[in-house]
């Protein structure tokens, strides 16, 4: 079973003279455990790809499954109960609440679960030690560095055990050093399972992934990692 699959996905914004084609015809499909970079200039819709894959967005023409279920039928609670099982997110500016410390933050994500107070606490801990941040968990986001306030939102996207993580350009705000240094932090929580996509205008960052689909003007063209293994997916073509 493939864990997601968009079939011939279009989405438009707006209508009649200001229509906005931003996908055309996007087909392929993520495999459980892969790392994925998507690739493209700016405005060929990548942005509006990830929403998509990660259920903030639906698509105006086409399919999108989740294991298997056609989400396209789905209700907005269905989609929301959804997201919030599946996905995480990690976006180029942090996204991080100023007035919250880092504990409280990374704690958003688990506001709606079930667990006790106790619990909710030591499951965002548990997070910020494995992303190297347990010494800052009563600082404020804008007592830390870039890299450190990434690793949070990082912690932040897993601490729901989320399957997929979806990241929009995780390091263009960031130096190289620390680029290469979040680059590794996807790559390991990769190795423990998680299944990633990351746009990214990072050549060297998209090598590091397993495959690379590019976007042009709203459509997508396949392309397997030179050294890698994975199988080619035929390209939809222009
Ligand atoms: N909310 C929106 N309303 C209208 N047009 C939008 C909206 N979001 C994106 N677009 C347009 O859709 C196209 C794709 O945008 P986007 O997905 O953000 O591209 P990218 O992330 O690759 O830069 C662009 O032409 C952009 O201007
Ligand atoms: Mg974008």
């Amino acid at each position: 079973m493939k864990l997601l699959v968009l079939e011939e996905v279009a989405k438009n914004y707006g209508k009649g003279d200001a229509l906005v084609p931003a996908l055309r015809n996007i087909s392929f499909s993520v495999e459980r455990g892969e790392c994925i970079a998507i690739m493209g200039r700016s405005g060929s819709g990548k942005s509006t790809l990830l929403n998509i894959l990660g259920t903030v967005d639906e698509p105006t023409d086409g399919h999108y499954y989740v294991n298997d279920k056609d989400i396209t039928t789905y209700s907005e609670r269905e989609r929301a109960a959804l997201r919030n099982r599946m996905f995480g997110f990690v976006v180029q500016d942090f996204a991080l609440i100023p007035y919250q410390t880092v504990l409280q933050n990374v704690m958003i994500p688990l506001e709606y679960a079930s667990y006790s107070r106790k619990k909710r606490i030591e499951m965002a801990k548990n997070i910020l030690t494995q992303v190297g941040l347990q010494e800052k968990i009563d600082t404020y986001p804008s007592k830390l560095s870039g890299g450190q306030q990434q690793r949070v939102a990082i912690a932040r996207a897993i601490v729901n055990n989320a399957e997929v993580i979806l990241c929009d350009e995780p390091t263009g705000a960031l130096d190289y050093t620390t680029a290469q240094e979040i680059m590794d932090i996807f790559l390991k929580l990769n190795q423990e399972g998680k299944t990633i996509i990351i746009v990214t205008h990072d050549r060297e960052i998209a090598n590091k992934c397993s495959r690379i689909i590019e976007i042009k003007d709203g459509r997508n063209t396949t392309t397997a990692h030179p050294d890698s293994q994975t199988d080619t997916l035929p390209s939809q073509g222009s």
